[in-house]
């Protein structure tokens, strides 16, 4: 099969029908799909078609995929995909560049572009560099990395040449991420490597305190500290101001997870609940979840790009082009790279900064009403007060269904809304995270409709 104009035609045709479908019956599709069955077909021996595998995708896929794109979904922390990302992501796909190196288009500029845009909205210095990743779990890699790289050179070591036989480090953390506890066994620390850092009373925030007590205490020539702005449960930052000083007091490598609590800083500005974070060595954030651009898109910034190109960087004839910038497959872990600024860089265009702002408190406007009403209904227990687009709860004594995971399991079944688990303080809760753009006051109404009939 080629591309002809017939073809063509065809692509458009079946993407019109199939994003009018999608968008229309989105509100009434089940936000976690309840059939998750595929038929087992043989695999063809000749090429069925373009309109054979439309036809298939609609039989049996398209019905069966959930409405996590739509404003219900409340899981996890997931974005949606507004119209200026989706449609800069159909142009990824059609363009198909392999942003790796630098010198054969202009693919590269506009992604250093996009982190320029990215670094100004964050109010983030000049001098953080950076990549487009597949996600925050990739960018938390790329912190463990550096760090490694950081404190092996301290010790008179090439890590990335050499291997780390012998290299010592220490690491404090309070409320990891899992993603950051993965980084670090896959760096070669290990999952179990860190030390608990004390938190704060009623909170998942770093007690700064005990930080400053524990470095003091350590004769270790390499330290690496990863903060988090903010947990991923309690949505609590940790005081980045106090940490970045005692980093710098100590030599410690400063790594911090602000996948999607960076975003508040558009309300607050560079002095609210993220100050400091300007101090940090690395950052990773997430666009796929409150920038609400299509997966997949993370973003590693470095004050200290050295470590990463020493990381990363690898030589060999055929990777040699005329450019002599770096390159980002010297700063990551992918040769081959998608486009992945383009979405991100439409909604920038897009939306503007005062665009993107307001998406973020439209949801924690949202997140907050929820709440509210959690903590005066009959049935419902408000486990934590809602600062941010997190909130946490349990079905109270009152509850027709007793237990958290009952209670989870009915939220979810019904269609209408989905919710993920999580613990506060040693015990289960349910958890919503509201991070798409679209989610709205019907919605919120919707939702608590449910609960209330799932109470009686
Ligand atoms: C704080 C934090 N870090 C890392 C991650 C992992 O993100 P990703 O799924 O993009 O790898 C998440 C995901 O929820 C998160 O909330």
């Amino acid at each position: 099969m080629q591309y002809t104009s017939q073809i063509q035609k065809n692509m458009i045709d079946m993407l019109e029908a199939q994003f009018t479908q999608f968008r229309d019956q989105l509100d009434a599709r089940d936000v976690a799909s309840k059939n998750q069955t595929l038929a087992t077909l043989p695999m063809p021996e000749h090429g069925a078609g373009l309109n054979d595998f439309y036809q298939f995708f609609n039989q049996h896929v398209a019905g069966n995929l959930s409405a996590s794109n739509g404003g219900r979904y409340w899981g996890f922390v997931t974005g949606g995909a507004n119209p200026c990302a989706t449609f800069a992501d159909w142009l990824v796909g059609l363009f198909n560049q392999n942003v790796a190196q630098r010198g054969d288009s202009i693919a590269s500029e506009l992604e250093l572009h996009t982190l320029a845009w990215l670094c100004d909205l964050f109010y983030l210095p000049e001098e953080f560099k950076g990549v487009f990743t597949t996600g925050a779990t990739a960018a938390n890699v790329l912190g463990a990395l550096s760090a490694r790289q950081y404190v092996g050179k301290l010790q008179g070591m090439d890590v990335a040449l050499d291997g780390m036989a012998g290299l010592a480090i220490e690491i404090y953390a309070a409320t990891p991420h899992a993603s950051m506890v993965q980084s670090l066994g896959m760096a070669g620390f290990g999952q179990n490597s860190w030390h608990q850092v004390r938190t704060l009373s009623n909170s998942e925030a770093m007690c700064a305190d005990s930080l400053a007590h524990m470095l003091s205490n350590s004769n270790c020539k390499g330290k690496l500290v990863i903060a988090s702005a903010a947990t991923v449960t309690g949505t609590d930052f940790d005081d980045l101001k106090a940490i970045g000083q005692l980093c710098k007091l100590h030599g410690a490598w400063l790594h911090v997870d602000a996948a999607f609590g960076i975003f508040e800083r558009l309300l607050t500005g560079p002095n609210g609940k993220t100050a400091g974070i300007e101090c940090a060595d690395s950052i990773t954030l997430d666009c796929h979840k409150w920038l609400n651009v299509p997966y997949d898109c993370g973003v590693f910034l470095t004050r200290q790009p050295s470590y990463l190109v020493q990381t990363c960087d690898v030589q060999a004839p055929y990777l040699n082009t005329a450019s002599g910038d770096t390159n980002f497959r010297s700063m990551g872990i992918e040769n081959s790279r998608r486009f992945r600024a383009l979405p991100v860089w439409a909604t920038l265009i897009g939306y503007g900064k005062e665009g993107i702002k307001k998406q973020i408190q439209n949801n924690i406007t949202s997140a907050q009403a929820f709440a509210r009403w959690l903590a005066e209904s009959e049935h419902y227990e408000l486990v934590k007060s809602c600062e941010l687009n997190v909130v946490l709860f349990r079905p109270n004594g009152s509850h027709s269904l007793k237990s958290v995971e009952a209670c989870l399991a009915a939220i979810n079944t019904s269609g209408r809304v989905f919710m993920t688990p999580g613990v506060w303080q040693g015990k289960p809760i349910i958890r919503a995270a509201l991070s798409n753009w679209e989610t709205s006051e019907s919605d919120i109404k919707q939702v608590v409709t449910l609960l209330q009939a799932l109470g009686k």
